[in-house]
């Protein structure tokens, strides 16, 4: 049974016979296809969280029928364990992501995780695969918790056996150059009702053929609008978006609920105004953007997330026109929060919010 006398998630152990970490080159790792020796697994089942282990990393065995295939009922979140300059391995706000994961479970008719398993899953794994967390300014180890409807049954209703698994894959840095974004007016990502505010996995399925006919026109990422006027900005790919107009910060509000609400976009928030930012969280329409930009009154851009921290945009294309954003090293307010959030991170300053959890 899962739940010791304790009130703790007992988890059973089975460890690799021999790690693959001898010959991973932490600086070429490209993102997201090297795993660590380890993963972990939980079984919903009759209402129970139950069977849950770490075992080696590997293949699941997987019934055809497997209803996350078939109706894409599942979730995931994204979060970073890394290593100070001591060498001490740290995860960002943790229990953000947890209470995240369980918003978008709600809304994907999922079993909630309790907050004990969530976290002993997670720093039970960290801690038997630390070693896979590269050290050094911009590498860290991804970490990939997710969930999905394992019921065998091929037929439309919310499933009642479920699997949360918890992967990773050490990362170097995400973004090296400025972004180029294309604000599309005609593909959509999300609108109200709908599952923007979530990390289901349906949302990040739907947007890949966009992408790809952006990458096509040679672009990065897509910015999206809000598919009612295509008119409003609502968030990049896997980035939140920031604009500085007139020198005020400029961030998308989440209140519609079509945007995920970034760990990293509310933690830049908190700083940006604690440095005595002016930051409003409100629709930012395209003509002003565009208009700003004509004007050379926006100054910077920039996407906030746990893959790419703060990634300066360098292009927004819009139609067939582009505009180009100010060099990089012209930008004060990206400069010093990516500073910042890095500071923050490998311990040079204090961590006054008690952001960081010590594994
Ligand atoms: C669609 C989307 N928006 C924003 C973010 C940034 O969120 P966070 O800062 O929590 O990583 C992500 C990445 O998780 C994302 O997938």
């Amino acid at each position: 049974m899962a739940i010791t006398e304790a009130g703790t998630y007992h988890i059973d152990i089975r460890p690799v016979q021999e790690s693959r970490l001898q010959g991973i080159d932490f600086d070429s790792v490209p993102f997201g296809r090297v795993f660590s020796d380890h993963m972990f697994l939980a079984e919903y089942k009759n209402g129970q969280w139950q069977q849950c282990r770490i075992q080696p990393f590997g293949p699941l065995p997987m019934h055809p029928g497997t209803a996350v295939l078939h109706y894409g009922q599942g979730i995931f979140e994204g979060m970073k364990a890394f290593k100070d300059e001591q060498g001490n391995a740290q995860l960002f706000r943790p229990l953000k992501n947890w209470e995240r994961m369980n918003m978008s479970a709600r809304r994907m008719a999922l079993p909630e995780i309790p907050e004990e398993l969530f976290m002993e899953a997670l720093t039970t794994l960290v801690r038997m695969d630390s070693a896979w967390i590269p050290p050094g300014e911009d590498g860290s180890l991804y970490i990939r918790p997710f969930l999905f409807a394992s019921d065998a049954l091929v037929g439309i209703k919310p499933a009642e056996e479920f699997l949360f698994m918890i992967i990773c894959c050490p990362v170097a840095k995400y973004y090296n150059k400025p972004v180029r974004v294309y604000m599309s007016d005609h593909y959509v990502r999300a609108f109200r009702g709908g599952t923007g505010h979530a990390k289901a996995i349906g949302n990040y399925g739907a947007v890949m053929q966009p992408l790809a006919e952006v990458r096509e026109m040679g672009f990065d990422q897509i910015l999206w609008l809000d598919g009612y006027e295509f008119n409003r900005l609502q968030e990049i790919g896997t980035m939140n978006v920031f604009v500085v107009i007139d020198d005020v910060v400029l961030t998308p509000s989440t209140e519609e609920k079509t945007i995920l609400e970034g760990i990293t976009r509310e933690s830049c928030i908190i700083l940006l105004r604690e440095k005595g930012y002016q930051v409003e969280e409100r629709d930012i329409t395209v003509p002003e953007l565009l208009n700003a930009a004509r004007e050379g009154r926006l100054t910077d851009a920039f996407g906030t997330g746990t893959a790419a921290t703060v990634a300066p945009i360098g292009e927004i294309g819009y139609k067939d026109e582009v505009f180009t954003l100010p060099p990089v090293d012209e930008r004060p307010v990206s400069i010093w929060l990516a500073n910042e959030m890095r500071n923050l991170r490998k311990g040079h300053i204090p961590d006054t919010h008690n952001w960081l959890f010590r594994l």
